[in-house]
């Protein structure tokens, strides 16, 4: 499939090139990264130049992941990079860490799934969330962008060593369910 751009009231979602390797180089030090992502780590710059170079453009070609970089402008810097993937249309994200709290993530992220539902994914009605219990930012992104929080039996998520992690989960159908927002209590509060 071609890549698809994407574009909200303030963001640029388009294909993310070997050009923005040394960001991503940069945004993937993060300690959070160790923590919640399954990125290599450490992390080097031959592993973004892998991401960009062939796993991003071979990926869009056979539809096993869509990955977009979000920007602030047409071709911008690299702010943070935004994925749907095939298996169980799920999604992941990150934004590097100085662009962080600005909604930009969640803007991102309801553009992507209610793209995909019906569209841009191969036979996606829904898009999949999950991310490590306690991972309250990528909980409140999720939220923010409509999702719904689901407790499966023994939700889990993998690690970049192959073992598991017990995991929150949430799911986001094209319009969003009128119980989604209160479904997150348990773990956020009812704060916005
Ligand atoms: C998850 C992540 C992408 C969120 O990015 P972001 O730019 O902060 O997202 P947004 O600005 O859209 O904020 C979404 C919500 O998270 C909240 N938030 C952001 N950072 C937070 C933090 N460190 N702790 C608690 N809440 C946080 C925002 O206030 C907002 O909440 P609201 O809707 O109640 O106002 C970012 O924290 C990140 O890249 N983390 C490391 C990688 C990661 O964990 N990715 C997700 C894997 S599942």
């Amino acid at each position: 499939m071609r890549p698809v751009e994407l574009r909200t009231a303030r963001l640029v979602l388009d294909l993310p090139t070997l050009d923005d390797a040394d960001l991503v180089t940069q945004y993937c030090q993060d300690p959070a990264f160790e923590q919640y992502l399954t990125t290599p780590w450490p992390y080097t710059r031959a592993d973004a130049e892998e991401f960009l170079g062939t796993h991003v453009p071979e990926a869009w070609a056979t539809g096993a992941e869509l990955t977009w970089a979000v920007r602030d402008a047409e071709g911008g810097p690299l702010l943070g990079v935004i994925s749907v993937r095939e298996t169980q249309h799920e999604l992941g994200f990150w934004m590097g860490e100085e662009h962080r709290g600005t909604g930009m993530m969640s803007e991102a992220a309801t553009a992507v799934v209610e793209g995909a539902p019906g569209g841009g994914i191969r036979g996606a009605e829904s898009v999949l969330w999950r991310a490590v219990e306690g991972n309250i930012a990528s909980a409140k992104g999720a939220r923010a962008a409509g999702f719904r929080r689901i407790q499966p039996d023994r939700p889990t998520v993998p690690t970049r060593d192959g073992g598991t992690l017990p995991a929150w989960y949430g799911v986001r159908e094209a319009t969003v369910d009128p119980r989604a927002y209160d479904s997150w209590i348990d773990i956020l509060g009812a704060d916005a």
